[in-house]
């Protein structure tokens, strides 16, 4: 390596996150004398991380020369630090780019200026402007959403902010575990989906059980809340996961890993959640498993892409910076809104055709045990109100399982630890539950996956970091003041953020940003701790807490233990932290491809 000064641009990833973006160093190599390029590398590594631990911003001192150099270095907590370096030529036109921006930014906020009062800055919380309020600032940071608003609101002092937006839509952001507990349970009453929500997903949802308020929510909760908590229900989940398990994906996978073919796990983890789902729904089965390779022309693979579309167009209202915009779109029935209306329809006209053949058929001696013949067999329901119950199911059970999964596998992939102690255990409950001889066909029944324990927290834990729902906001009926003092006015929303409260040193210490499935045992023992779940609220919590939580983590917990009992799966990009996709759950953008090997 030549001597000489250089500058670099340099990402920093620890093995759960971006730790570090568009940050620049200066090299000069005469501070180090380097043996070979890999010492070079792991002790940049090295240095960038204790630099970074130790709030040191100063220029790191070693040397680079490549065009991209890569290093990894594990810390003795386990944490796997992978920086990479690249050219000079990448900072030059990185830097011509947020230099750009920023003027456009510049001119614009001096434009604000002279026409109107100062900002009203905050020494923490959102930046306001007058008219736009966290416009400015919201859309130059639209595409890492999650990233800058935990940011801010680490840095309140009570983790809350006040949130602006155009048109005097206002609210509250919130990652404080008593102002959660305040909106969904001590003052619930005062917090509904509210009218704005439920309008905005009408047309997808109708009046299910997630698109409703009051009287019309509590019949479907009550009936829904009997049936979760049936033994029949639960077994019938854990025969469907089972036999998807069986006849589907570990044929799949067994056919990848004797391809060695590069396969898209979160792709797969979507297609098994949605035909469990339509299984527990209305007991039909759209195969879209079984589809895979051979396209989604199939009846079930058009109608799972519909309900995908209809589930992204839909939260892209949220999104909308001006309200209007999607309604005359609507009107005009135009450009995003006339793709939804499309999905909307084709996911109508299947689940219409299920429920009027059902209807026809209707026998009240039938012990069909999914929800739809339970809600046909409890109420005297119309065929609209019917699909709208099954629609709002099947969204809940379908994106956010294998959104959790996705996330575990793509961390698990440079967690060879963590890997060895989840294979061990399904070791010891499968010689376990082969002597008690209560193992269902094949697959893991309810008492063994109640034994793997250490493999629920490895579960739990990803989810703290990634949660499939990462917001969910309510609306403010009257005038009201929060458990930490925040005042919030009638007709604000109130989000809590879930992903930025699974990254606060408050709630979960120093070492938040470690994925270590220890922090969920009682110390040191085999036992689970239960965590309130309005410091994880994960799966929500109070009155309107997931139905699915249970039924969730055995299908969850039956794919990981079948599946890495027998295979290896390793991402094919682990020390890169995936792009984030956020629609109504939280996906891995472009998906997660992974390699699949027989476990030796
Ligand atoms: C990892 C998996 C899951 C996560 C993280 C999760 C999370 C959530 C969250 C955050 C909510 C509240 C949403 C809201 O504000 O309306 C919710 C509600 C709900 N979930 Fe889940 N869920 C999961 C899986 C499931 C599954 C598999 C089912 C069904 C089989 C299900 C059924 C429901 C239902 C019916 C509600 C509505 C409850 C109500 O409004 O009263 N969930 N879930």
């Amino acid at each position: 390596m030549g001597s000489g000064h250089y500058t670099a641009h340099i990402k920093v990833f620890s093995n759960v996150q971006l730790l570090d973006e568009n940050r620049w160093y200066n090299f000069d190599d005469s501070q180090i004398s380097p043996i070979s390029e890999d010492d070079v590398n792991t002790a940049a590594a090295y240095v960038l991380f204790y630099r970074r631990v130790k709030n040191d911003d100063a220029s790191a001192s070693n040397g680079a020369k490549s065009s991209m150099l890569s290093a990894t270095y594990t810390h003795p907590s386990n944490l796997i630090i992978t920086c990479s370096i690249h050219s000079l030529e990448t900072f030059k036109s990185m830097e011509l780019f947020s230099t750009q921006t920023l003027l456009l930014f510049l001119s614009f906020l001096t434009f604000l200026y002279l026409h109107h009062r100062k900002p009203k800055t905050t020494p923490t919380g959102f930046k306001a402007y007058p008219i736009v309020g966290t416009l400015p600032d919201f859309l130059l940071n639209r595409h890492r959403f999650l990233d800058w608003s935990t940011d801010v609101l680490r840095n309140c002092p009570t983790h809350s902010a006040v949130f602006k937006r155009p048109g005097k839509v206002h609210g509250i952001m919130t990652a404080n575990p008593d102002n959660v507990e305040h909106v969904l349970k001590t003052n619930f009453h005062n917090y509904p989906k509210g009218e704005r929500f439920i309008y905005l997903l009408r047309d997808f949802l109708g009046q299910g059980i997630f698109n409703s308020d009051g009287d019309l929510w509590k019949l479907q909760r009550k009936t829904a809340s009997y049936e979760f908590n049936t033994k029949s229900l639960r077994n019938f989940a854990i025969q469907n996961v089972t036999v998807e398990i069986q006849t589907r994906l570990i044929p799949l996978l067994q056919r990848a890993s004797e391809s060695e073919s590069v396969l898209d796990l979160q792709d797969v983890l979507e297609r098994f959640a949605f035909d469990n789902i339509c299984k527990l729904a209305f007991n039909v089965d759209p195969a879209c498993l079984a589809a895979e390779g051979s396209g989604d022309a199939t009846v079930g693979g058009v109608f799972m892409r519909a309900i995908e579309d209809a589930a992204a167009l839909s939260s892209g209202r949220f999104m909308s910076v001006f309200e209007w915009v999607w309604r005359l779109k609507k009107f005009l029935n135009v450009g995003s809104e006339k793709r939804l209306r499309e999905s909307i329809s084709i996911v109508h006209a299947f689940a219409d055709k299920i429920i009027r053949s059902r209807m026809e058929t209707k026998d009240d001696t039938t012990d069909d045990m999914d929800l739809l013949s339970r809600f046909m067999a409890t109420e005297d329901n119309s065929p609209e109100f019917l699909r709208d119950i099954v629609i709002s199911f099947i969204l809940a059970g379908r994106d956010t399982t294998s959104s959790g999964l996705s996330w575990f596998f793509w961390i698990l992939s440079s967690r060879p630890d963590v890997k060895d102690k989840i294979v061990k255990e399904i070791e010891t409950v499968r010689a376990w539950s082969e002597k008690s001889d209560s193992e269902e066909a094949g697959g893991f029944g309810y008492e063994e996956l109640k034994e793997l324990k250490y493999l629920h927290a490895a579960i739990s834990e990803p989810m703290r970091l990634y949660p499939p729902v990462p917001v969910d906001s309510m609306v403010c009926l009257n005038e009201d003041v929060l458990a930490d003092g925040t005042r919030v006015k009638k007709n604000w929303f109130v989000t809590y953020h879930t992903y930025a409260m699974g990254r606060m040193e408050s709630i979960w210490g120093s070492d938040w940003a470690e994925f270590k499935p220890e922090r969920w045992f009682v110390e040191d023992s085999g036992v689970i701790r239960t965590e309130s779940p309005f410091r994880y609220p994960v799966f929500h919590a109070g009155a309107r807490m997931c139905l699915g939580k249970e039924m969730a983590y055995i299908q969850m917990k039956s794919i990981v233990a079948s599946v890495m009992g027998r295979f290896e799966l390793n991402a094919v990009d682990k020390d890169t932290c995936p792009g984030q996709h956020l629609s109504l759950t939280l996906r891995i953008k472009g998906g997660l491809p992974v390699r699949v090997r027989p476990r030796k």
